[in-house]
């Protein structure tokens, strides 16, 4: 008997959060019940999921940038229907699959500069670490330079190129030879390169915490910089790519051509796990240097069949719906709409970004009683404004988004590429709302605040073997 799919997912449905909380992740499912985002949805659609009642959840997250092009595209889904149909003959491995070739080609026609060869990954964080192993053994060198407040992805690799320190506590020493440089610091970067053992610096163009950008010219004179020294240049698209900024990758903003461009998350629309390292044949001649050495960087899942299909439908969706021209509109009239309200909420700092990548920053309010409320929430956890957004927007207005990283008070928004402007106006309005009641002190808004520093204390008291995690962190990957 075929596995009954809608019948197991109706019975365990009642238990979901216990049912996780037990066997797979405790600590994250007391941080969703903490912010309220321990909902049962049961369907997705483009920008929205509905839950049991049929209420729709404007996801303006994205699964933390995995579907630009909405969730269970039925243009992407189609694709993948054929390509199991087609039983296509996948994963031979001593083999050239026909489909990696194909996806290569499309894939490098977008991201275009120097790059002209592609390794498939099954993840970012997989991009990132072959990125890092190629750049050491093409230059021979084995330093590594990142920024403050870099993401390059969880394993060790990756990790040992994280900006943040919270992630990287306690796991020991990871790669030697990595060393953090202050974004938009051309003199750091010059007297880092003087010494001539960098292999790479590698950067998101468009930061994931916190969306920070470089000046443009700053991009520029790096990539000089580097070029001049012998050091290659890794730019980290996993996030800011596949039109998510307003252009294919968000590095073509700046006009510069990077060595390595990683790229992964939508690139499969959500469907199926991929990344690709797409680099020149020039790094490729130099770390598959003979046939003996073919595969010296490889995996078993990297080209199955499956990925390249989703990542070709991808692609063609991304082009064929103007997903590109539609989220610079988009995340201009967002930007702007946020912008607009800052006369008249003295917390809100900024709204910035990149097309669809979007932060929305606030700051200590002048006028005093503001000010104590400021102070309070703060002296608890640095963070928790943000959460005091982030759980209204959810919870009176039924809209997902983020907090922006650690100890900052940023709220970050990656809607998908396909929202319209009443998708826009729902949030903006939401927003304008949850504003007016934060800038009440004492009001509603506040208590927000009280309850989440409460139930982590409450539930850090309760297990003490286990810290619980600090309420502001919903984790932001
Ligand atoms: C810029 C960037 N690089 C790498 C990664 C890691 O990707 P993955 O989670 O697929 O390993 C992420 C994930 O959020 C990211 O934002």
């Amino acid at each position: 008997m075929p596995l009954n799919l809608e019948a197991l997912l109706a019975e365990y449905r009642p238990i979901q959060h216990d049912l996780f909380a037990e066997y797979v992740n405790p600590q994250l499912v007391k941080v969703l019940r903490t912010i309220g985002y321990d909902k049962t949805y049961v369907r997705a659609e483009g920008p929205f999921l509905y839950d049991q009642a049929g209420l729709d959840y404007l996801d303006f997250l994205s699964g933390y940038g995995v579907f630009n092009m909405g969730r269970n595209h039925p243009k992407i889904r189609s694709a993948l229907k054929s390509a199991i149909d087609a039983e296509l003959p996948n994963m031979i491995q001593m083999d050239a699959p026909l489909l990696a070739g194909i996806l290569a080609k499309e894939l490098l026609a977008k991201v275009g500069g120097r790059v002209n060869t592609v390794f498939f990954t099954n993840s970012g964080t997989e991009a990132n670490e072959g990125a890092l192993k190629f750049a050491r053994k093409a230059t021979g060198r084995p330093r590594i330079l990142f920024f403050d407040h870099a993401f390059h992805g969880l394993s060790t690799g990756s990790l040992a190129v994280n900006g943040n320190t919270e992630f990287r506590k306690d796991f020991g020493d990871l790669l030697p030879g990595c060393m953090s440089i202050p974004m938009g610091c051309l003199d750091t970067l010059r007297k880092e390169l003087a010494k001539n053992d960098v292999a790479a610096l590698i950067l998101e163009p468009v930061q994931g915490k916190g969306v920070y950008i470089a000046d443009a010219a700053y991009y520029k004179e790096a990539e000089a910089l580097c070029r001049n020294a012998g050091t290659l240049l890794i730019v980290d698209e996993v996030q800011s790519g596949m039109g998510r900024t307003g252009k294919w990758f968000a590095h073509q903003h700046f006009g510069i051509t990077p060595d390595i461009v990683t790229v992964a998350k939508a690139l499969s629309g959500g469907f199926i796990p991929v990344g690709a390292i797409c680099y020149t044949k020039d790094i490729y001649s130099k770390v598959f240097r003979s046939m003996e050495e073919c595969v010296v960087h490889s995996n078993t899942f990297g080209r199955n069949a499956l990925a390249m299909v989703a990542g070709l439908a991808s692609l063609k969706v991304i082009e064929d719906e103007g997903l590109i021209e539609n989220a610079a509109v988009m995340g201009k009239k967002i930007v702007d709409g946020v912008n607009a309200m800052k006369p008249r909420f003295e917390m809100l700092r900024e709204a910035r970004g990149l097309g669809l990548m979007i932060a929305i920053e606030f700051g200590e309010p002048k006028s005093i009683s503001l000010k104590a409320g400021w102070k309070l929430i703060h002296a608890v956890n640095h963070g928790l404004f943000g959460q005091m957004v982030v759980v209204p927007l959810m919870r009176d207005h039924r809209i997902l988004t983020q907090v922006a990283g650690h100890h900052v008070d940023i709220v970050k928004l990656l809607p998908p590429l396909i929202i319209n402007a009443s998708h826009a106006d729902r949030f903006l309005s939401a927003f304008e709302q949850v504003m007016t009641a934060c800038h009440r002190f004492p009001g509603a808004a506040w208590s927000v605040g009280k309850d989440l520093a409460m139930a982590a204390a409450k539930a850090s008291t309760k297990n003490s073997k286990l810290p619980s995690p600090p309420p502001h962190h919903l984790p932001e990957l």
